[in-house]
């Protein structure tokens, strides 16, 4: 499998592309502004310096067709930023930088990747808990659970669209899991799960989810957050 996974450098990324690199059969292309981290895991990997904020896609693109030979079959929309700021107190730059990696990046690379999906791909967008309709909320994270909710229907209104092309997309949304990330948000939380055991759901789930879900925003948590 060619697969390609942003916000690899560390975190849930970093352990995905780690767990899927560690399969002979999978190829992975990791994206995320420090490669260092990647540098050294196996051949498997293929790390790529890039900020998904950065616009136009087409060296980013060019890069992934090299190595692909044209052809991805997963891609998972990892990447992300937590903004945790009372709502007064946000700035359009801070707003737009939420929108820009949540919702702006994945749609645009999604769009730029189009022709190299296989038959039969999956794109998989990892939203949040906070950007899940109806589930409990957190002062501080407007922007980051709107951006995320965004993230969600784009994944339904995709499955919907890219369906002729036989190409599936879902969305996760974890729960609390406990990475620099979190440390950031919640700060002395002790989330229930490790950055590698949703690595490794997520890895199972980018491989197999779409023969059981198309069009899905799955709440992947045992705790609130
Ligand atoms: N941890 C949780 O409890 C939790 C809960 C719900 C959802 N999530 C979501 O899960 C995903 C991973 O989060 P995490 O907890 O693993 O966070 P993390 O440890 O902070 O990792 C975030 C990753 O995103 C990359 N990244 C951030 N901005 C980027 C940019 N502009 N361009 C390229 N890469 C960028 C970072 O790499 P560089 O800094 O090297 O660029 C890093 O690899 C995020 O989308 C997050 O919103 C996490």
């Amino acid at each position: 499998m060619n697969i390609v996974i942003t916000g690899a450098s560390k975190g849930i990324g970093f352990q995905t592309a780690k767990i899927l690199a560690s399969k002979s059969e999978n190829r992975i292309f990791a994206v995320a502004r420090n490669v260092e981290s990647l540098n050294n895991i196996n051949n498997n990997i293929t790390p790529l310096a890039w900020d998904i904020t950065q616009m136009p896609y087409k060296p980013l693109v060019e890069e992934i067709k090299k190595w692909s030979g044209g052809k991805v079959d997963v891609l998972i929309n990892n990447a992300g930023i937590i903004l945790n700021k009372k709502f007064e107190e946000i700035s359009p730059q801070e707003f737009d930088l939420q929108f820009s990696a949540h919702v702006k990046s994945p749609f645009f690379l999604i769009q730029a990747l189009l022709p190299l999906f296989s038959e039969g791909s999956h794109i998989v967008n990892i939203s949040s808990m906070g950007g899940f309709q109806g589930s409990v909320k957190f002062s501080g994270l407007s922007a980051y659970s709107s951006s995320k909710g965004a993230l969600a229907v784009l994944t339904e209104a995709l499955a919907e669209e890219l369906s002729p092309k036989n190409i599936s997309v879902n969305a996760i949304c974890p729960g609390a899991v406990q990475t620099t990330m979190l440390e950031k948000a919640f700060p002395g939380l002790k989330a229930p799960l490790s950055d590698e055991e949703m690595g490794g759901f997520l890895a199972d789930f980018a491989l197999n989810g779409h023969r059981f879900f198309n069009g899905k925003i799955l709440p992947v948590s045992s705790s609130t957050p």
